[in-house]
């Protein structure tokens, strides 16, 4: 176990919008993780928040006749309420709008202008507003109405006025060696030999501030008012405002920076995969360990969008599944790096399968038998046998095959590890029967009963991070004390005490009917 500091963050947010079940997905999908590495015994720093400025919040601000900082505040505090709907551990919740930010912003302009980076010139070409990006015409496709649209299918305008420049082309070469040398910078690997082929064409420099006569919601560049800096500057800067640039020297920064994970979606690798470590170069500042991309989740296999009436809301889907049951699903479906599909009846199924009847039911017949049947406590075993040994042997190191599919951003793959032993532990009880045992040979009863007890003891450690209700609720009726609940008492030395008293268990995953909330 290693106590070295863990930094991870999502990507922050537009509030042109209120969230979505795409960014549930982003935030429970770094919670997780986070999670995961506090009880192995790291310690966490977890930043999410809103990216609040640019021409599409300041759009979509004017549609609904309101200030674009009034706009901002509303949804800003939309996507906050939703870190706690959703029981997200961020330790830090940052707006593009701090003081704080505007001052890590203009610190990095000047550092990268310091560098000789920056310099004034004229910007011509296609912009699309949505996404708050350039793009070259041949990256372009074209309607019938002769109307230009982006890779990802948003509209582009023609642009043309006065800008700052960051000279990105100094770093194609600069970048490429990186990626070469760092082979986990940029994952999963699919991800990183899309975005080597592309600076491998060669990179252009990056218009990086806007006219103030086309746009005023964002951050002045230091020493022209007639600027502001280009949105995605501003919101890459996010990462090192959470932990204190530019004060390099503070605690947070020294020991956070620089992080492992940046967590985002595969839409915007580009910006994070290219953009930010050259002005990571620039600035003088050390590269985060890694880029994550997950995919995109589609809603019954079409992608969500307003027009369909398929967004789903994370409020909704608390409410329809569950909590605990949400993140299960979402963890457990889309594998590492992958598109995914939210369907209803997926959800379901999976919920009732490997919650209600999986971990669910064995928890409940273990601890209510014991509850009935052994003095309300757990019960003493004798001598183990071997199908006994290799139940719990199991349950203690499973966390090791776990580690390592989260070192890999494999959730959920140590999820199905950790469901193994939960299928092994209802085979051991359908086969060793304490029902019948009761009668015939109430020692060996209890000896099952412990065995069961202490796998479960060990489950519920484990599913912690992606469950944390439930799992406290059955550490709760174990009278698990809170400071044993680490991956560090997943062992024989932390073993249930014969004798400790239980509390009268309850189901912790209720089924689901089908047509539920359809
Ligand atoms: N503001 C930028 C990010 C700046 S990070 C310095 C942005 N915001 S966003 O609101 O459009 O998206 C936020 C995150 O949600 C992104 O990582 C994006 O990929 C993710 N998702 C948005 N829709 C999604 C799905 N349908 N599915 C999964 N993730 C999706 O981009």
């Amino acid at each position: 176990m290693s106590a070295k500091p863990f930094y991870i963050t999502t990507a922050i947010s537009y509030v042109n919008g209120v969230p979505h079940l795409g960014h549930a997905y982003e935030m429970i999908l770094t919670d997780v993780m986070a999670r995961f590495q506090r009880l192995d015994g790291r310690d966490v720093m977890f930043l999410t928040g809103t990216d609040e400025h640019g021409e599409k919040v300041a759009k979509t601000a004017e549609k609904n006749g309101m200030s674009a900082k009034e706009f901002a505040d509303q949804n800003a505090a939309a996507f906050e309420a939703t870190t706690k709907t959703l029981a997200i551990s961020n330790d830090d919740f940052i707006r593009t709008t701090q003081e704080r930010h505007y001052k890590a912003s203009q610190a990095i302009w000047k550092k990268l202008e310091e560098n000789g980076d920056i310099y004034l010139g004229k910007y011509e070409g296609w912009y699309s507003v949505r996404e708050e990006g350039y793009f070259s015409e041949d990256e372009l496709r074209e309607s019938e109405d002769g109307t230009k649209f982006t890779p990802n299918g948003t509209p582009v305008e023609w642009v043309e006025e006065s800008s700052y420049f960051f000279k990105l082309s100094n770093y194609t070469e600069k970048l490429l060696q990186y990626y070469e040398a760092h082979p986990r910078f940029i994952q999963p690997e699919t991800r990183r030999n899309e975005i080597i082929a592309f600076v491998k064409q060669g990179l252009r420099d990056l218009s990086v501030s806007r006219h103030k006569d086309r746009l005023q919601w964002g951050i002045p560049v230091p020493n022209d008012p007639d600027h502001v800096m280009y949105v995605w500057l501003d919101a890459l800067t996010n990462y090192i405002t959470g932990v204190g640039y530019p004060d390099v020297e503070s605690e947070a920064f020294k020991k956070y920076w620089p992080a492992q994970y940046h967590v985002i979606g595969k839409d915007i690798i580009r910006f994070h995969a290219v953009y930010w470590p050259a002005f990571l170069m620039a600035a003088g500042l050390q590269q985060p360990e890694a880029i994550f991309a997950h995919g995109f989740i589609n809603v019954q296999g079409e992608k969500m969008s307003k027009s369909i009436g398929n967004v789903l809301s994370p409020d909704g889907l608390v409410e329809t599944y569950g909590l605990d049951q949400t993140r299960y699903f979402l963890m457990r479906e889309i594998p590492h790096g992958q598109d995914g599909n939210f369907s209803h009846e997926r959800a379901v199924e999976r919920i009732n399968a490997d919650l209600a009847n999986g971990l669910g039911n064995l928890a409940q017949r273990t601890l209510s038998m014991i509850h009935k049947n052994c003095d309300e406590s757990i019960p003493s075993p004798g001598e183990l046998t071997a199908d006994d040994r290799v139940l719990i042997d199991e349950a203690y190191n499973v966390v090791n095959l776990a580690r390592d599919e989260f070192e890999q951003f494999k959730i959920h793959r140590a999820l199905e590890h950790i469901w193994k032993i939960v299928a092994a532990a209802n085979g051991y009880i359908d086969a060793q029967a304490p029902w019948t045992l009761r009668k015939e040979d109430p020692a060996r009863m209890q000896t099952v009963l412990y065995v069961l007890a202490e796998t479960i003891r060990c489950l519920a450690i484990l599913v912690q991070p992606v469950t944390p209700h439930a799992a406290a609720e059955m550490l709760d009726q174990l009278n698990i004390p809170e400071d044993q609940r680490s991956f560090a008492h997943l062992n024989e030395k932390n073993a249930l005490k014969p004798g400790t008293k239980i509390e009268k268990p309850e189901g912790v995953f209720p089924r689901i009917a089908m047509d539920e909330a359809a």
